[in-house]
């Protein structure tokens, strides 16, 4: 029996190989990955600057010093977050619930630094955050929550694009300090905010001196199309919260601020002793040189639109809606469907269902056209014969 404590379902399947967008397991089967690690692996695997990148690294004798003393590479990643974000001033962490943890502490020192005794944030049904108790209590499941009160207070909330709630959470709510929006959730079932909604939910935070923290953990990086699922709507929120494909596979997390959260941390505010480290920093600077030098959000656009518009050209019965943005995919079947993970992998390809019945693809972003069909070539008499067990049950 394995010593690993027992907190995930565990598929039984081991990968210990891998190259660009494909994995092999212990006995050598190929897979085609769709899933990047749940929206990790930018590059894929084995991307030679990666590799190149961290290995040079490692061969220097620093991957670790400390936030005591100065760190070139985190300087130098902090740089490139700034430019593709076009915010100012980043705090790296080692995991995305460290990035919104930090994106909450800068709500509320905010809210205090402007009187507010009790500052609370507005969030929305469905959302992930992440486990620590903060971001799990901002978290819309209680089958996250379950088990672990009590909360953490100082959350109030909302349904994903109704603007008229939050209207009327901030007639009659003066504790608010900000908004807390994944703009498409991940966990919670591929749900994208509408932009329209986005644009509207900017503007009742500008007229409340309220942030506006876009959890980009999952979504952003690239994924979407653009850097970042707020300029597609065109502004710029006032803290973002970063991490898995931030760094292609090497734990990073990242709180960046700008707007009305820039300069609220002051020293001694927050810290964190791995956080920004030699080698994870490597990882963030290649991992953003080369989403650049390869057009690999292009490519995340294009991918993405293409597996959903074959999916949908299918109009197979049981799929109740297939939706997203660049490569995040999510195709909601009409009942349970967990099982659909294992019967991929026996076809060799990996993904994975959230929310129960959505089956979500996150691929590389290195993925091209000829392997996006690869997927759908496998996907698509999987969920023919999802439909097929369905009629004879
Ligand atoms: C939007 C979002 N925020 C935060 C997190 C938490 O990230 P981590 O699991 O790295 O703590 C996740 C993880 O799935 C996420 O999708």
């Amino acid at each position: 029996m394995s010593h690993v404590m027992n907190t995930y379902a565990r598929q039984p399947v081991a990968f210990v190989r891998g190259e660009g967008v494909w994995l092999w397991d212990e006995t050598g089967k190929k897979y085609l990955d769709a899933l990047a690690g749940i929206a990790v692996n930018t590059l894929g695997y084995k991307h030679p600057k990666l590799t190149r990148a961290l290995t040079d690294r490692i061969n220097s004798g620093v991957i670790h010093t400390s936030n005591l003393w100065r760190i070139p590479d985190q300087e130098a990643a902090a740089d490139r977050i700034a430019e593709i974000t076009g915010l100012d001033e980043v705090f790296f962490g080692n995991s995305g619930l460290e990035a919104t943890e930090a994106s909450i502490k800068v709500a509320r020192k905010y809210g205090h630094d402007r009187g507010i005794a009790e500052p609370a944030i507005i969030v929305m049904e469905k959302a992930f955050h992440g486990r620590s108790l903060a971001t799990l209590s901002a978290t819309g499941s209680r089958k996250v929550q379950a088990g672990f009160e009590p909360l953490v207070q100082g959350f109030v909330r909302v349904p994903l694009n109704d603007l008229e709630a939050v209207r009327q959470v901030a007639a009659h709510n003066r504790n608010i300090a900000a908004v807390l929006i994944e703009p498409i959730q991940g966990e919670g079932g591929i749900n994208v905010a509408r932009l329209e909604y986005l644009r509207g939910l900017k503007q009742v935070c500008d007229e409340n001196r309220w942030l506006f923290i876009s959890d980009e953990v999952q979504c952003g990086l690239g994924r979407s199309g653009k850097w970042f699922v707020y300029q597609h709507a065109g502004f710029l929120p006032d803290v973002v919260a970063l991490a898995k494909g931030l760094a292609s596979g090497v734990p990073v997390g990242a709180c960046v601020t700008g707007g009305l959260a820039k300069g609220v941390f002051k020293p001694g505010n927050h810290g964190s002793t791995f956080g920004g480290n030699p080698l994870a920093m490597t990882a963030v600077v290649t991992t953003i040189d080369v989403i650049k030098e390869e057009n690999l959000m292009n490519r995340a656009a294009l991918v993405g639109e293409l597996i959903r518009k074959e999916i949908k050209n299918q109009n197979l019965p049981s799929v109740a809606e297939v939706r997203g943005m660049g490569s995040m995919i999510g195709v909601e079947l009409d009942r349970p469907c967990g099982e659909l993970v294992l019967r991929a992998l026996a076809a060799g390809l990996v993904l994975n269902v959230t929310a129960e019945n959505v089956v979500r693809m996150l691929p590389p972003l290195v993925m091209n056209e000829g392997e996006a069909q690869q997927v759908l070539n496998k996907l698509i008499p999987i969920l023919k014969t999802f439909l097929v067990t369905r009629a004879a049950a």
